[in-house]
Order: structure tokens, then sequence, then C-alpha cells
């Protein structure tokens, strides 16, 4: 809901619990009043009246204050917006109009040629704000640093702590939570795409816990690299500010006519501790952000761990065999199908099968996937070439590269200039061509190394190809989902290197990581679910002995368990899988089916982190719930806690459908449920049923 104060100076926008408030004073500088718990406009026009503090002149009074902070003028803050013409840096703006289109808020700002608008849009009690940039003048202008929002948090006296995601391969999203402290903690990457390191997410509080307590977040929409500020001001204000780019040092100049809009970033008040704060953000997610989130993500087998690069049509099509027996959905062959592809030396680039391990292409696999009745997938990584590959050989300036530097190789591979038309429509045409060649249900689009060398000889201006290039990646995605629209996507960057809303809102689901240990997955897990719903978090069940990372060995119970957490897939080696694992997979696999429109589709409640103990996590849909829960280790033989279920009637009863057992809601609240778990790396589901 929008509301608008009859001078016109004033806006309120309103979800179901919560209020974001905002004033232009007379001289038009945009003040931020108010984001919290629900206020009315009158609220909103008493805090507006408030005058600013006085402050001795080494101090401004707009600093910790205004919305989207420009450079130039009397603020000594981080600027939001930061623009050169040739004959001035900086910004002063007069306010032009506002206008509204459904529950959007327009606030048009206007210096010289440019023209600056804030974008405001409350969904449910997310507000996403987003800026556009537009060069109405006769000269170019050069945005040096646009980012798309600035927020602010209330005055409170016991300080802030703030909430990230950090990691790096193989252990991605990995929570941890410091006291903010005076200056500021920027967060980011400045590697291209979104990055291992971070997820454009930070969350703050005073006092929260898992149930209690007011949490503010914020996630933003962008796939390269970005830059989450927050500061704590010297009056202890805080201000959080993010968008494209890490550095201040030129993202894209508009020549005239041009315009620049950036990524959305959303933020969130709740007051029901960071579980709550979670649950608002997978809702988002499930109803505005991610395509058909409402339909279920199928069971998948993947190759890679199994055959790595080693593949051939006739090994697939067992490997297929044993999948489709075991009730898998959705069969993905992974690396090695195309060009030169027999190792990571050769072939990206060539999105045509190889002849010799696919003489008739693609198709007749795809075929008997289907008559097997799964659906077929592929994995592609179209942004890259390895420099042996005929793309390579026909086109070496397609790739970055600075004139007359080394060309640096990751994995052997170079990244193709996707600012570049012609390279974005080669890539049209290899990817519409395959798509269309074989009956392909689904695609893993990897990424597999970050920007070194973003060059672009020949091009005045070549810092554009950062934005570009991610522009044309989401180009060619929107471009290949609306021609193929029965293909689904998964975002994968050597694992989770390229998760955030900007990639999740043109793809189904997402490579949490290329670590599937399961017990390390259980950390990666949790962190990932305090931004993103478990519809998108693909998870496998891999061998053991674990073959990728550590050697660990766990029981095919507490794998599943700990794989069905999310999107359940299968990614071991299922020739070597004995009869008996083969047999006790497929009723995991039956079971996974059974609970999964609660895990994909429910609200989830954190029950305990994975800290070395007990942890676990359950999720309600209706009048239904599931618990996973997983034992890493029992210490002297104490007994394991119960678990203090959530979400659920204390009035009614519940019924689990294996055992018949009846528990009363009330008990299930506040004296838990036992689990029965004991020992090391033991799991459990446990399913109940109000009756
Ligand atoms: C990346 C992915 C893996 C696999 C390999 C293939 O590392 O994360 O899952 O697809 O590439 O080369």
């Amino acid at each position: 809901m929008l509301e608008i104060a009859e001078n016109g100076r004033t806006w309120i926008l309103s979800g179901p619990a919560s209020s974001y408030a905002l004033h232009l004073t007379a001289e038009d500088e945009l003040l931020h009043l108010h984001w919290g718990p629900r206020i009315a406009l009158a609220d909103a026009e008493a805090l507006a009246v408030r005058p600013l503090p006085e402050y001795w002149p080494f101090e401004s009074p707009l600093d910790g204050r205004e919305e989207y902070p420009v450079e130039g003028g009397p603020r000594f803050t981080r600027p939001a917006l930061s623009v050169r013409t040739e004959v001035r840096r900086g910004t002063e703006w007069s306010f032009e109009a506002y206008d509204t289109e459904g529950d959007e808020l327009r606030l048009r700002f206007r210096d010289d040629g440019l023209t600056i608008t804030l974008h405001y849009r409350m969904r449910d009690d997310i507000l996403e704000r987003w800026v556009t940039l537009d060069n109405q003048g006769q000269d170019p202008v050069e945005l040096l640093r646009a980012d798309s929002a600035t927020w602010t948090l209330p005055d409170r006296e016991d300080g802030w702590r703030l909430s990230q995601l950090h990691g790096r391969w193989a252990a991605e999203s990995l929570l941890t939570r410091t006291p903010l402290t005076y200056g500021e903690k920027v967060i980011g990457s400045r590697r291209g795409h979104t990055g291992h390191q971070h997820l454009p997410w930070v969350a703050l509080d005073t006092d929260a816990t898992e149930e209690r307590g007011e949490v503010y977040g914020v996630a933003l929409g962008w796939s390269g690299s970005w830059r989450i500020a927050v500061a704590q001001l010297p009056d202890a204000r805080v201000q959080i500010t993010g968008g494209a780019g890490y550095d201040d040092s030129g993202l894209l100049r508009l020549a005239a006519g041009e315009s620049f809009t950036t990524p959305v970033f959303a933020g969130l008040w709740s007051d029901g501790g960071f579980g709550a704060a979670s649950r608002a953000w997978h809702a988002y997610q499930r109803a505005y952000v991610i395509p058909d989130a409402d339909q279920d993500r199928p069971v998948l087998f993947n190759s890679w761990e199994a055959t790595n690069f080693d593949i051939s049509e006739e090994q697939q099509r067992t490997l297929a065999r044993r999948a489709a027996a075991m009730g898998v959905e959705l069969f993905v062959v992974d690396d090695g199908w195309f060009g030169a592809r027999t190792s990571d030396r050769a072939g990206l680039g060539d999105w045509a099968p190889n002849p010799d391990r696919f003489p008739s292409g693609l198709k007749p696999l795809g075929d008997y996937v289907r008559e097997l009745g799964m659906q077929f997938g592929i994995w592609v990584e179209p942004e890259m070439i390895n420099p042996d590959s005929e793309l390579y050989r026909a086109h070496p300036d397609w790739v970055q590269y600075q004139a007359g530097r080394k060309r640096t190789e990751f994995r052997n591979q170079l990244i193709l200039n996707l600012a570049r038309e012609d390279v974005q429509e080669y890539l049209w045409e290899q990817l519409d061509t395959l798509l269309s060649s074989a009956p392909i249900d689904y695609v893993k689009w990897d990424f597999n190394r970050c920007f070194t060398d973003a060059g672009w000889p020949g091009e005045p201006y070549p810092q554009r190809l950062w934005v570009d290039h991610v522009r044309g990646f989401y180009a060619l995605l929107d471009r290949l989902r609306e021609a193929h629209p029965g293909v689904a996507f998964e975002s994968c960057s050597g694992g989770g290197g390229r998760i955030d809303l900007g990639v999740l809102s043109r793809t189904d689901q997402v490579w949490t990581s290329d670590n599937t240990d399961p017990l390390d997955r259980l950390a990666i897990q949790d962190g990932f679910s305090q931004i993103h719903p478990a519809r998108v978090m693909a998870a496998w069940v891999t061998d053991s002995p674990n073959t990728q990372l550590n050697g660990r060995v766990s029981s095919l119970r507490f794998r599943f368990v700990s794989a069905m957490a999310g999107v359940l897939g299968v990614g071991g080696d299922l020739a070597e899988w004995t009869e008996e694992e083969l047999a006790e997979a497929g009723r995991w696999v039956k079971l996974y089916k059974e609970i999964r429109p609660l895990v994909q589709h429910g609200d989830l409640y954190r029950l305990r982190p994975p800290r070395g103990g007990l942890s676990a996590v359950q999720y309600v849909r209706g009048g239904e719930t599931v618990v996973l829960a997983w034992l890493q280790a029992q210490k002297y033989g104490e007994p394991v806690p119960s678990l203090r279920l959530r979400g659920l009637d204390p009035t009614a009863s519940y019924e689990c459908p294996e055992t018949g057992e009846v528990h009363r809601g009330v008990i299930l609240l506040h004296h838990g449920l036992r689990t029965g778990l004991r020992g090391d790396l033991d799991a459990t589901v446990i399913r109940l049923r109000r009756i």
C-alpha cells in the first residue's frame, strides 16, 4: 500500500507488517523517515516535521538521514551516486515530480541533463528499490558509481550486529555474526560474478534470536561485481549502501540519450527473529522472483562426480537406467559431451556434441532418457572459451583481454566478451540450435572462473564490459527462456559462485556448492537458508567415501537426509552402487517425493543450527510438517536433546504416518520431539500430520 501526504512531499509504503516512509524537504533534500513496524501517514507526517539535529561545522545533518546520498555538497558519507561530466563532478539535484504506477512510487530529480529516478515498490514486507539514470542532455555523463539504494537504520542504543554469508569455493554461504563498529564494513565481489566469497545479503539486529527480535535485511539482485557497504557513522547511525560494481572508478559512460537501470536492492524489516526474516525472504522469492516457483523441482541425477570428463553414450545409458529405476525424474549429462572436451584443456566454446562420444548427437540419448520416463538435461558453460577450441582459433579477439598483456588462464579457460553483440549472437545461435536438436528439458549453466584481464581493445570505454557482461548474460538467458519455455535453467559457478536475486529471477534453481560432503553441506545449507528458499537449493547424494573433497565415510541415510533438505539430486557413481544401496536409495527418493511439497513450498523453521551435535530443520505446510534431523556426534553417552517444533497448532494432535504415533501439539511445541538419533552421523526424517 502506498500513501502520499497532501502536500505531495511525504510518502509511505506499507506491507502487512511494516512501513517505509520518506520525505522531501523544501530544499529538495530527500530524507529517510521510517523503516520498521507499520505506521500511519499521520505518524510519518509527525516524523517529517521533527527538525534535523544541529551540529558543529565538522558534521553534516544530512549524513545518515538521506535516502540516496549523492556526491557533492554538505555530505561526508560514502555517496550512492557519483557522476562526472566534462566540466563537473558530483550532483546537485532539484526535484521534478513523483508519479506512481500500481504500487510503485517513482521520484524524479534532475541535475542539468541527467534525470535521476528513485523507484520504490513494496512486495508484502519486502521493499524493492532501484534507480534509473537517463542522460537527456547533449554531453556524455560518466557514472563513477551508481548504487541501487541507501538504507537507513533507526537509532539504537545497544549497538548493531551484522550477519553475513562468507565463504570460498566448496565452502559457500557460511553464516557469521559480529558486532558492528565505527567505520565501514564492505563486502562484495570484484571478480565479475557474484562470487563464492560473499552472498549479496546482510542482516542487522541488536538482540534478535532465531525466534524473536527485530531484524533488518537487504539483498542485491546482481550477478556481476557488486558492493555492499555498511557504515556506522560518527553519531552511531547506520546506513547500508549497495549496488553494481565494486570500485568507484567508473561503471558506465552514458552518451546523450542513454540510460542505466541499477539492479534491485531489496530490504526487509521483520520482528520475528532470524527465522521469520528468512521465511519472509523465501516467500518473497517464491512469489515474485523465481520463475514458476509453484512447480515442484524434479529429483535429478547428475553424472559429474560419477564420470568426470570420461563419458560415453553407452555409459550414460547405463547410469540413466539405474537412475530411472531409483525414481529419478531428470537425468543430466554434465561436462564432457561437446567439442573436443575430453578434459578441461579443450572444447569450451564449441557447443556441438563430440562426434566420437555422441556420433548421432544428443538426440538418441535424450530420447532414451525420455523413454525411461525421465526428463533430459545437459551442462553448458557458454561465457567461457578454451584457447584450444575451434571458436578461439576463429575469433581470438572475442575474449576479454588487454592489448599487449598476458591472457590469464584459470582452468585453461578465458572469458568471452559478452558485451560484444557478435559474441552474444554466436552464443544465441549455438544454444538455440542445441536446445532444438534434442529433447532437452534442463540446462545447468556454469561459470568457472573470475574476470582478470577485463579489457576490450578498441572500445573507448572498456569498463562497461563489467556491466555489459551481466546484461549480456541476462539477455541470453531471457531470450533462451522465451524461445524454449519448457527448459529449466540452473545457475552454477563452480558450485555457488553465482547466487543472487538477479540470477534467481531467470533460473529455476542453483547449484549450492561443489562440496557434496553431507556434513559440510549442513552448514552451507544453513547459511543459504538465511536468504534463499529450499525450492532452489540443489543438493546431491554422492559417493562414500566422499570423492571430491575429504574422503569422509557416511551412510546413505545421512547423505540422503542431508540432501533432502533442498532440491534432491543424486550424483554418485551408480554403476558402483550395490543392489541394496540402489534399493535403499529408491526408498529415500520415494520418501522425498512425499515430503517434497513441504520442503520446496513450505515454511522453514531452523530448529537447531549445525554446530557439531544435533541440528534440525522443520518444514510446515498446512496441517503437515516434516522434521529433518542430523546428529554429527553424540558425546559422553549423553541423551540427544528433544527438538521443540515450531509452526504447529498447540491445541491439535499430530500423527506420524510411518509409526502411527500420535503427538499433542502443545507437547511438541514446549517439550519437544524425540528423534531417536544416536552415535555419529546419524539422521532421520519425521513426518507429522494434523488429525
Ligand atoms: C563446475 C561445477 C561442477 C561440474 C564441473 C564440470 O565445477 O560446479 O558441478 O559441473 O564444473 O566441469
